[in-house]
């Protein structure tokens, strides 16, 4: 099928990627023309594993443009393009959505398929659909068939290729009866391949297809902040969190993945879609649901100040000059996102507190400031902290390392380090 893809980011490029690959002819459209020249040199917009194959599968089906007419021969779009928190802090900013849509159908004659793809609160697909048909009512569009569904995705970057091929579900929420039909079939027809292995397809309506994808990312969000509660009652009754982390995670009920009780999550996405939780929350006046959801926040940032409190702690309360080696950029390993990274909103506040701060990552290799080598970021150090959980870092040989800090300290703040073999090297474990 001939399919655009709109916003060609994170999620955007990953999805025409694998469209691509499985042998559809996808035009990526972005309106950030440093993006697509980019992406015109056949250059990989981030790291993921299994990225550049896939990239070579997709082959010439995938292209890219600026010019949202070279979407206009497309049967079906996917809106792929970001929802960030506005910035005073209050609900989602659908202002790229409502661009995009606004763009995308001047161009469009005959029958058009628009899936929703990007997280949203409920009502947004219903708005814009209103939007959508004031558009095409008033003239200023062509004549054009257009059935809009939402389709979110659960992907979850460092494993974005893998869960592209493999999704868990497909979710696609659609109008009820006949007016929903041809987006479901076209659904159905763009995803035939991964049906027939057995994925499973959830359709549902617009309200609910927008509330399960927040919900997944808010439910995810409260099970890692359960566990630095867990991890914080551990602290105070001589517990072993990592035992216990292993024994919850070996119940089926409860599952091993988000339970590492680490140095907080981060990201391009659970931030934002808990706080839009939380709002959603409040406007359904559901005070409990809300105050849920601050906790879970606050559980999240109160990690980021323990750590603070330890290094002061262990410098006499000033950080004034003291060396500080932050080991991890990227909001989580295996990828090179760095937003609303916890590691360098430590580093922040560090430097804020005076301390001379350097940043290692071995994925970031694109911004100066960064040091790609682990003995060269613990050079002189007086203090180095775990920030994300790298196999670099993992794989480290204490041993060797100890050489070059100034002195051997450490916080492992993502809790992600055997500690004991630092520790048995010479490390000093705060
Ligand atoms: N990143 C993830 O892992 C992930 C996973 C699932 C869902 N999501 C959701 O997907 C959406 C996108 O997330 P992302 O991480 O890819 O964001 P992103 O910022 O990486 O990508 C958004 C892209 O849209 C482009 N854009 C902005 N306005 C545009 C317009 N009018 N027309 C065309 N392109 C435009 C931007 O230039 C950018 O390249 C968000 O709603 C996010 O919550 C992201």
């Amino acid at each position: 099928m001939k399919i655009s893809v709109l916003g060609i980011g994170y999620l955007g490029y990953v999805h025409a990627a694998y469209l691509a690959a499985i042998g559809h002819e996808v035009i990526g459209i972005d309106t950030d023309a440093a993006r697509i020249s980019f992406l015109h040199r056949g250059e990989l917009p981030f790291q993921e594993a299994g990225l550049a194959q896939l990239q070579l599968q997709a082959g010439k089906r995938l292209q890219f443009s600026t010019d949202y007419r070279d979407a206009a021969t497309a049967q079906a779009h996917f809106i792929c393009v970001g929802t960030p928190q506005l910035p005073n802090g209050a609900g989602m900013d659908l202002k790229q959505l409502q661009e995009c849509v606004d763009a995308l159908l001047p161009h469009l004659t005959g029958r058009h398929v628009i899936f929703g793809k990007s997280t949203v609160p409920p009502g947004t697909t219903a708005s814009l659909y209103r939007r959508m048909q004031k558009q095409l009512c008033s003239g200023e569009s062509a004549v054009a068939d257009i059935h809009l569904a939402w389709n979110p995705e659960f992907l979850s970057e460092g494993n974005a290729v893998f869960d592209s091929r493999y999704p868990q579900r497909l979710v696609i929420g659609a109008l009820a009866g006949e007016a929903g039909d041809i987006a479901r079939a076209c659904a159905r027809e763009i995803y035939a391949a991964q049906i027939a292995a057995g994925v499973p397809v959830v359709e549902t309506n617009w309200e609910s297809a927008e509330l399960i994808k927040l919900s997944a990312n808010a439910f995810l969000a409260t099970k890692l902040s359960f566990m630095q509660g867990v991890a914080q009652l551990a602290e105070g009754t001589g517990a072993d969190i990592a035992a216990i982390t292993t024994a919850l995670g070996l119940d089926s009920r409860i599952g091993q993945q988000y339970l590492h009780a680490g140095i907080g999550f981060g990201g391009g996405c659970l931030p934002k879609d808990l706080q839009a939780f939380i709002d959603l929350a409040q406007q359904a006046n559901a005070p409990e649901v809300a105050n849920l959801g601050r906790s879970v926040a606050d559980l999240n940032s109160g990690r980021l100040k323990a750590v603070i409190g330890q290094a002061l702690a262990a410098n006499a309360g000033s950080l004034k000059g003291v060396q500080v080696a932050i080991l991890g950029a990227a909001f989580k390993p295996g990828t090179n996102d760095c937003r609303e990274s916890p590691g360098l909103l430590l580093a922040a506040e560090l430097q804020l507190l005076g301390a001379e701060v350097r940043i290692w990552d071995p994925l970031l290799k694109d911004l100066p400031q960064l040091i790609t080598e682990l003995p060269h970021a613990l050079n002189g150090a007086q203090l180095a902290i775990t920030a994300t959980a790298h196999d670099e870092l993992l794989q480290a040989n204490p041993h060797e390392l100890m050489e070059f800090p100034a002195k051997p300290v450490l916080i492992d703040a993502n809790r992600c380090l055997d500690t004991a073999k630092w520790v048995a090297a010479g490390w000093r474990l705060l």
